[in-house]
């Protein structure tokens, strides 16, 4: 190589690496505000982001960092949490509602830091106060930093699909009343794809989600599961879709004629535009192997190929009619085993600039029940004798008042306990529809030191309710590999050894299949306090939920930030 090709380089190499080094910083505003939609022939009221539903995308590369300043402007406290960015160091600007921080009151604001140091792929943000989140969410859109690429081919162009669930009544007043009489909350009344139900619901013609793509073309397509409390199914009919991310982490692509999305899982898929130009149905359609009351409704969205093509819907006046279309095929909504099936088929990319860190010595492992359980009550506070619950290892967590992070960082006590057992209370078998259904309350938190590796496995539960099913298990603060997942009853001695340490993906929520097990392990190394949760808010404002505290490490760079200036005040 000749001395002027070699300083060339040199000098490409320091523009690449001064580039890396300079994250780039952004700033958004976001109001929250009330704000009139006509959905399904009637007009109500939401609360939303700068008006929109769904809200305002974010877009950066990996390495950027985003300042939000949200104000709210509603009437209520309400807190936004990014869900899926590990916020490393820095839980402050996490969001869970009496878990970082408490709400920001009407008529304030909070600037929220959100640092996308390792994802790259798609996430979302969301209100994370009681139920909010329906009408409050968005798209964060991470491409890869200045001077890399996708691990595939360029896309010709890349759209955002948010699918979400639509409520005729108030969402607030919906989980009040179900709390309040101890029964299911209604079932939502349509499902949308980017705001929009889709022509199968009535007055709906004319707003139906469009997606234009030119034939012969490949498109990345982000799929988002903002549904509040159903799994769903995503397709195109005649299309078939290669997944290449989850989670904002790369996997080895496959290719699948449908998704199973949970609620909390962000997919990225490739579509090549391969078929007779022509309109397509884009769809989503539930996936709920319980026995609990559910929306069993489909929404649609349309794939449109460019440029002049001979199908009749050219004979149709007004561009929104078309002729019928035929909606994609999906397995039956109760298919549990498609569920699983699908979910077992990810594999963690593992490349030189992606790879796979999963531990391989675990010095914590938690055993962990999840349940649908009840609870007695009493007239004063529920219209009968028993009311719903949720529990992990039989703790049903109780929300304090105030939040647990600046109640452990300020060291108050009376707000939380550090005793959230890890393993159940007893060996039953847990998948008897003869189990008892009482659970136990608490605010029981997990605490772990700092780099310790740990094992969480779940495990599905049947009770006398006879409600099982499966649960989108996630975490804040962490993504986390799935190493193991089955049937049945998790045992100890014989499932580690089938465990996947070579290429586990890496996910933030994965679905917790029906009566079966899931293992997952991650490294203890972001201090802070971390919500876990089922992300069926019903399931979570049962109390399937609990935090993760990681103690701070030695050094300042293995420590907790200190809480920024505009922390909003807890009153109580
Ligand atoms: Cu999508 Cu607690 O989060
Ligand atoms: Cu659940």
């Amino acid at each position: 190589m000749d001395l002027r090709k070699r300083s060339a380089r040199i000098v490409l190499l320091f523009f690449l690496l001064f580039c890396k080094a300079q994250a780039t910083v952004h700033y958004y505003d976001f109001v929250l505000k009330e704000k009139n939609f006509t959905k399904l022939c009637s007009t109500k009221s939401i609360l939303t982001v700068n008006g929109s539903f769904p809200g305002p995308t974010i877009s950066a590369r990996k390495g950027d960092i985003i300042y939000v300043t949200v104000h709210n402007d509603g009437t209520y406290g309400v807190t936004v949490h990014w869900h899926g960015v590990r916020q490393p160091n820095d839980p402050w600007s996490d969001g869970p509602e009496n878990i970082t921080q408490c709400p920001i009151p009407p008529g304030s604001s909070f600037t929220q830091r959100v640092n996308l140091v390792s994802e790259e792929g798609t996430l979302w943000w969301h209100a994370h106060s009681d139920w909010t989140r329906a009408t409050v969410h968005g798209a964060i859109v991470i491409h890869p930093p200045r001077g890399a690429s996708y691990p595939f081919p360029e896309p010709h162009g890349q759209e955002t699909l948010i699918i979400g669930e639509w409520y005729k009544g108030d969402v607030m007043k919906i989980i009040k009343d179900a709390l309040a009489s101890g029964g299911n909350p209604n079932a939502s009344d349509a499902y949308t794809i980017n705001g929009q139900p889709g022509d199968l619901y009535a007055c709906s013609n004319g707003t139906t989600h469009r997606f234009s793509v030119v034939p012969g073309k490949t498109y990345l397509i982000r799929i988002i599961n903002a549904a509040m409390n159903e799994n769903h199914y995503f397709g195109i009919t005649n299309h078939t879709l290669t997944l290449v991310g989850t989670d904002a982490a790369y996997i080895k692509p496959f290719t699948t004629p449908y998704l199973l999305i949970s609620p909390g899982q962000t997919m990225d898929v490739l579509l090549k535009a391969n078929q007779k130009p022509g309109l397509y149905y884009i769809a989503a359609s539930p996936f709920h192997d319980g026995a609990s009351p559910y929306d069993n409704t489909k929404a649609t969205a349309i794939l449109q190929y460019r440029g002049s093509f001979n199908t009749s819907h050219h004979r149709h006046r007004h561009r929104h009619q078309h002729p019928p279309l035929v909606f994609p095929d999906f397995p039956d909504h109760n298919d549990s085993s498609a569920a699983f099936n699908f979910t077992k088929r990810l594999r963690g990319l593992g490349t030189k600039s992606h790879p796979i860190n999963v531990p391989k010595k675990v010095n914590k492992r938690i055993y962990m029940t999840v349940a649908v359980n009840l609870l007695t009550c009493n007239a004063s506070t529920c219209d009968r004798t028993t009311k719903l619950a949720a529990s992990l290892n039989n703790v049903s967590f109780q929300i304090p008042s105030i939040d647990i992070l600046e109640a452990y960082y300020w060291n108050k006590t009376g707000v939380f306990t550090k005793d959230f057992p890890k393993e159940p209370p007893s060996y039953i078998n847990f998948t008897d529809p003869s189990n008892n259904v009482f659970t136990t309350t608490g605010t029981r938190v997990i605490m772990l030191n700092y780099n310790e590796s740990v094992e969480i496995v779940w495990q599905g539960t049947n009770n006398t309710l006879n409600t099982a099913e499966n649960h989108p298990m996630h975490l804040h603060g962490f993504s986390f590999y799935v190493v193991g997942q089955g049937l049945g009853i998790f045992k100890n001695k014989t499932h580690p050894k089938s465990y996947n340490l070579h290429d586990p993906p890496e996910v933030n929520t994965v679905n917790l299949p029906l009566n079966g097990w899931l293992a997952m392990r991650f490294v203890a190394n972001n201090p802070g306090v971390w919500f876990m949760h089922c992300h069926f808010e019903r399931h979570s404002s049962w109390g399937m939920d609990t935090v993760l505290i990681v103690k701070d490490g030695k050094t300042k760079e293995t420590s907790m930030l200190p809480p920024p200036k505009d922390m909003p005040p807890c009153s109580k």
